[in-house]
């Protein structure tokens, strides 16, 4: 549904109206006209000075290590203060209350309405509400909100502004408190409390009512509330909600006119520390991402179409489960994982009293870091989606006598919110953590790269259950190889890393050292891989070095382009059959080329231009026998490739070639709605169809909707994202579109002086 309060509002980085700028006789006219939600900075352009952060390395790399780093938060103009303005007409207020809620303000937020301070929030990933009720008047009245980011305040590209919704809720001056309903089930039973604003204190009553996933109302109550109340219902013929079906109820509750929906569902879930997690009642491993916030090639303000189709690409590769690395979420993305079947942890921080950056977290941690959690747990609590609260990400105190007073205080706040769900951190010092007795009061203990030592910390803590809440580390860029592999972390002049999954972060792995510890240690309970997406910051190991300015870590790229990772996480978490075979075949002038192929079919047998190049099986005694096969070093010779799956007869089961490409010929458009809007990708293609490997033409977009962006993925490059046109990154670019059903799409490039187009209706 449209939010009209999004519209319409007017914005300016012009300091000089600081101290004015909320006045209700103000000016904004020549304000720049934007709608919410809003990322201020994304438009570009990019340059190395903004926000290049002196760092000491203390997460990935050497203690003391004292550096610049350009494109540590993205390298966008993110830095310093916004101001934005909304005008709105107000009748017949009496008897009523107005609340403004944000779901989140990047960052230092100040809200003012008709020139007057009314509340503000440090945390930009924090969603809070300004009660406007004594501030509005009949007739034209002014809401003013300022956000200022600090230099050196964030890891990663934090967005800039209004960068999530923001609504106008009107209600009865009685009415149910924001985040006021909690709802707990157990079986086939719902617990219901219930909060109101009632400043008569009167008496009053008010209606429950459940309806099931089709709308039907099948429990209902009547009860008299002055402030708060509890009920209890116990349904027949439950539907569970599970990842594989969603089933979600809505609970309905009306006072004094006013009306309010929470959707929730019924799901059991254990912990066990020897037998791993249940649903339900049935044993399932976590086989989850991490993710960042920001949204790729759109940036950080929120999106529910392109955060569904993010999760769309995830769940078509076995992916279940999302860690919101390392601050609370956008609650649209709980919205969409409760409807679609993800299992999420919602982490609170990065940083507690210790700073990571020099303005981060750290500088209001005593003031807001409880209140921040609090209200973190109050408005995610129903979702059925959630699972476990962490109240930290490899957070400094782990390593100080401060830690674990910290951590008892920050876990008794999450019991004392949420006794259904238990705690857990995500942390990188093990050994720490736990001879300091960090890790003591953490229900569930999460372990950043640790898969050699499970056991050991099984044998530690016999009673706790554990798994990865961070895994891999491994960096790639989509379509980048040499003709040889490198097992460990090898810069690029081209500042890119190759494609075949052999390099990962210092202190991390490659993919398969999880994969063996978690099925050596079948108590762990799963994984959360770093990250699902590459985003926006943090290029390492290109620290130093510009333009670089987003992650390598991704399992798809910046523009949710498939690297070959999603195929070899295919191969392990779905049971559909996956033959993927790479790297392309241009090699002209290169004696000997590698070869892998990412499967999970037993045996696999490459040829070269119909020439067998062996068979090879699958065997999980060797790290690159879980889901790769390698051929580390295969003549090179024009024409083709092939790999065909063999079963124990040696009949062939399935196959899949790549083929030499010869010159542009062609851009083939492939096109994927989601709800309003296209997910375009174009691929450079040569007369037979075969991709063209190193092609980076640009290619122009014209739509009858409105685009987006459109990028290639490259993480070295500092084109912006918002023009109707981009360089192809090895032969590949997306294009995202807004646009009803039939929206077309045409794509064209010049070649040799020659156009190309292509179109594409969906
Ligand atoms: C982890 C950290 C993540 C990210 C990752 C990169 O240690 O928790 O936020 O920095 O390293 O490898």
């Amino acid at each position: 549904m449209e939010n009209f309060f999004e519209k319409d509002w007017r914005f300016t980085r012009d300091l000089s109206c600081e101290k004015i700028f909320m006045q209700e006789s103000f000016s904004d006219k020549n304000w720049e006209k934007v709608d919410i939600p809003h990322d201020w900075a994304i438009k570009g352009p990019f340059d190395e000075k903004n926000d290049a952060e002196i760092t000491i390395i203390d997460v990935d790399g050497g203690r003391e290590w004292k550096m610049v780093h350009p494109g540590r938060s993205g390298g966008l103009p993110h830095v310093g203060k916004g101001f934005y303005r909304k005008n709105f007409t107000l009748s017949g207020i009496k008897e009523k209350h107005f609340r403004i809620e944000f779901d989140g303000v990047m960052s230092w937020s100040k809200v003012y309405c008709n020139g007057k301070y009314v509340t503000g929030r440090p945390y930009g990933y924090s969603s809070f509400s300004a009660d406007i009720t004594s501030f509005v008047k009949e007739g034209e009245n002014i809401l003013a909100v300022s956000a200022e980011n600090l230099p050196g305040a964030s890891r990663w590209y934090p967005g800039a502004g209004i960068y999530r919704h923001v609504r106008m809720v009107v209600e009865p001056l009685i009415h149910v408190k924001m985040w006021g309903t909690r709802i707990v089930t157990k079986e086939n039973t719902v617990k219901i409390r219930t909060q109101i604003e009632n400043p008569a204190g009167k008496e009053e009553e008010i209606l429950f009512a459940i309806l099931d996933k089709n709308g039907m109302c099948v429990a209902e109550k009547r009860e008299k509330i002055t402030d708060s109340a509890d009920v209890a219902f116990t349904l027949e013929n439950v539907e569970k909600w599970s990842v594989d079906d969603p089933v979600l109820y809505t609970l309905v509750t009306e006072i004094a006119g006013g009306r309010r929906e929470t959707r929730f569902g019924f799901r059991d879930m254990k912990f066990d520390a020897h037998d791993g997690f249940f649903l339900n009642g049935e044993k399932m491993k976590f086989k989850g991402v991490c993710l960042h916030h920001d949204l790729g090639i759109i940036g950080a303000a929120v999106d529910r179409d392109v955060t569904e189709h993010r999760l769309k690409l995830l769940k078509s590769i076995g992916c279940n489960a999302i860690r919101t690395a390392h601050n609370p979420p956008d609650p649209e993305l709980l919205d969409l994982c409760d409807s679609m079947g993800f299992l999420v942890i919602c982490e609170a921080y990065d940083e507690w009293k210790l700073p990571k950056c020099p303005n981060g977290v750290h500088l209001y941690f005593d003031e807001w870091g409880e209140k921040d959690l609090r209200d973190m747990i109050r408005r995610d609590a129903n979702h059925p989606s959630v699972m476990m609260w962490s109240i930290g990400n490899e957070i400094d105190e782990q390593y100080t006598a401060d830690g674990p007073v910290m951590t008892k205080h920050l876990c008794s706040i999450c019991h004392d919110e949420d006794p259904s769900r238990p705690t857990t951190a995500g942390l990188n010092n093990g050994d720490d953590s736990i001879t300091g007795g960090l890790f003591d009061d953490v229900d569930i203990k999460g372990f950043n790269y640790k898969p050699y030592i499970y056991s050991l910390y099984h044998h530690t803590f016999p009673d706790a259950p554990i798994y990865a809440s961070e895994s891999a580390s491994t960096i790639s860029s989509r379509g980048e190889y040499s003709d040889y592999l490198f097992e460990e972390l090898v810069k690029k002049p081209d500042l890119q890393i190759d494609s075949f999954d052999l390099c990962n972060s210092p202190g991390a792995t490659i993919p398969e050292h999880e994969f063996k510890g978690q099925d050596e240690n079948p108590f762990v309970m799963g994984e959360f891989v770093w990250t699902g997406f590459d985003y926006l910051g943090e290029p390492t190991p290109y620290r130093e070095e510009w333009p670089v300015r987003s992650s390598f870590y991704g399992i798809f790229d910046l523009c949710g382009i498939p690297k070959n990772r999603a195929y070899l996480y295919k191969s392990r978490w779905t049971k559909e059959k996956v033959l993927y075979l790479m790297p392309h075949w241009n090699w002209e002038g290169h004696k000997h080329v590698p070869v892998q192929c990412y499967t999970n079919y037993k045996t696999v047998e490459l040829f070269v231009n119909g020439k067998s190049m062996g068979a090879k099986s699958r065997n999980v005694k060797k790290i690159l026998g879980y889901s790769r096969l390698v051929w580390a070093s295969v003549p090179y010779e024009k024409g083709e490739i092939r790999v065909k799956a063999l079963d124990e007869k040696g009949n062939v089961l399935e196959e899949t070639f790549i083929r030499t490409a010869g010159e542009p010929a062609a851009i083939q458009l492939e096109a994927d709605r989601t709800n309003e809007t296209l997910f375009v990708t174009a691929s450079i293609v040569d007369a037979e169809g075969n991709l063209c490997p190193d092609a980076d033409n640009l290619i122009t977009f014209e739509s009858n909707g409105k685009i987006l962006a459109a990028d290639g993925g490259n993480a070295a490059s500092t084109d912006v994202f918002h023009t109707p046109y981009c360089k192809a990154f090895h032969g590949k670019c997306m294009c995202f579109v807004r646009g009803k059903e039939n929206c077309t799409v045409k794509a064209s490039m010049i070649y040799k002086g020659k156009t190309i187009i292509a179109e594409i209706v969906k």
